[in-house]
């Protein structure tokens, strides 16, 4: 079985996607060329796994542990990275592995793009939300007081090397807040896969690579067809406008980001409703497998509608004054538009739509 799914975009890179494999490292390094000094920023929950790494990768393999949370996407982290990094002597050739999470592919991402002007990164994700989004796409970087991901550049691994069996110890919460990107990814692009997932096991599907690497071929084929986020790439977006507005006004941590966008794609679903874009079971087949994933879908208590508008107007999406939204057609199909009155998204807000 072929395991592995390629990004196009420069001189390329694989993506592998499998089981027991995490071992295999420094072999699946070798293969794709690399052949320096490597150094392990690794998660604080992986330090077992990053030290046998640290044997596995050879002499000279240098290994930094860091906690995983937003917290630890910024400028104090990344200053550290970079001591430890120079500290042993990194040079032009090294690889830098990044072996954790999405916060952990983030702000190692960056480190390895900008010190001695960019070295090698491999991404090693180790949440289900890093494989199926955030280790592919070469999207790297830290955030400021003043925005989220405010801070960083373009990119891309030389590998992608996801092994499932190490999401056994992510927390249930965690793993649901990852299952709501693979749902998105569905919705977008591959109504099959929507369909797998909503008859999975929501505990165990994680098992299953050959599941985990559909939902990360959305991301990949989205990738290679727009990596620099111009038009196809926004599609990744669908549920972020309203999620990120959500997270921004609740103060980030209260929601895990997946639970933000699953909310996220239960308004922008209504919204697509509304514009007669969709059908009205385009809502209720996404929100039943929300439920089944125990993700949440209603807008918390604490923020009022035109707060919410507010905040979404100031988003990095929106583009002369007009928001982009990315809104499902069907599922298994979203398109980009701007044409979205604001009347009407005040409306979805706050009377929701009919769906009988
Ligand atoms: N670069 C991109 O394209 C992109 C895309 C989407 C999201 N992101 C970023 O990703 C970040 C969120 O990623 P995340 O949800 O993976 O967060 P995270 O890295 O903070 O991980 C979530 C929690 O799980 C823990 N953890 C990680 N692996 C574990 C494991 N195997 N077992 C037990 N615990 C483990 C972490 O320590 C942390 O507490 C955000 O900062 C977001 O902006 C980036």
């Amino acid at each position: 079985m072929n395991d592995t799914l390629r990004v196009t975009v420069g001189t390329g890179y694989p993506v592998i996607v499998a089981s027991d494999v995490w071992q295999d490292l420094p072999d699946a390094m070798r293969a794709v060329g690399l052949h320096g000094r490597v150094h392990i920023i690794a998660d604080t929950h992986l330090r077992a796994q990053a030290e046998q790494l640290v044997s596995a990768c050879g002499e000279g393999t240098s290994l930094l542990l860091i906690a995983g949370g937003e917290a630890s996407k910024d400028m104090l982290t990344l200053m550290h990275i970079y001591n430890h990094l120079l500290h042993h002597r990194v040079e032009r050739r090294d690889i830098v592995v990044a072996f954790g999470g999405g916060v952990i592919g983030d702000v190692a991402g960056f480190a390895a793009a900008t010190i001695l002007r960019g070295v090698a990164v491999v991404q090693m994700p180790t949440t289900l939300l890093a494989m199926v989004d955030s280790a592919v796409g070469g999207k790297t970087g830290i955030n400021h007081a003043l925005g989220k991901n405010m801070i960083g550049a373009f990119h891309q691994p030389r590998l992608v090397y996801a092994d499932v069996t190490l999401l056994k110890t992510l927390p249930q919460r965690e793993l649901a807040a990852g299952w709501a990107e693979a749902i998105k990814h569905g919705v977008i692009r591959d109504a099959q896969l929507f369909d797998d997932l909503a008859s999975a096991d929501p505990t165990n599907a994680f098992f299953d690579p050959a599941l985990v690497r559909r939902a990360v071929a959305v991301k990949v084929d989205v990738v290679n067809i727009d990596v620099h986020e111009q038009a196809e790439r926004m599609l990744l977006n669908y549920g972020h406008t309203v999620g990120h507005a959500i997270e921004q006004l609740l103060g980030y941590g209260v929601l895990l980001h997946g639970e933000a966008i699953a909310i996220g794609m239960h308004i922008e679903a209504q919204i697509a409703c509304a514009l007669h874009l969709c059908e009205p079971s385009v809502v209720t087949r996404q929100k039943a497998v929300f439920d089944r994933y125990n993700l949440p879908t209603a807008l918390p208590a604490e923020i009022s509608p035109p707060k919410l508008l507010e905040v979404m107007q100031r988003d990095k999406k929106v583009l002369a004054g007009h928001i982009r939204w990315a809104l499902p057609e069907k599922i298994g199909y979203a398109i980009i538009t701007r044409d979205v009155p604001l009347t009407l998204v005040e409306q979805v807000l706050t009377q929701g739509i009919n769906t009988q």
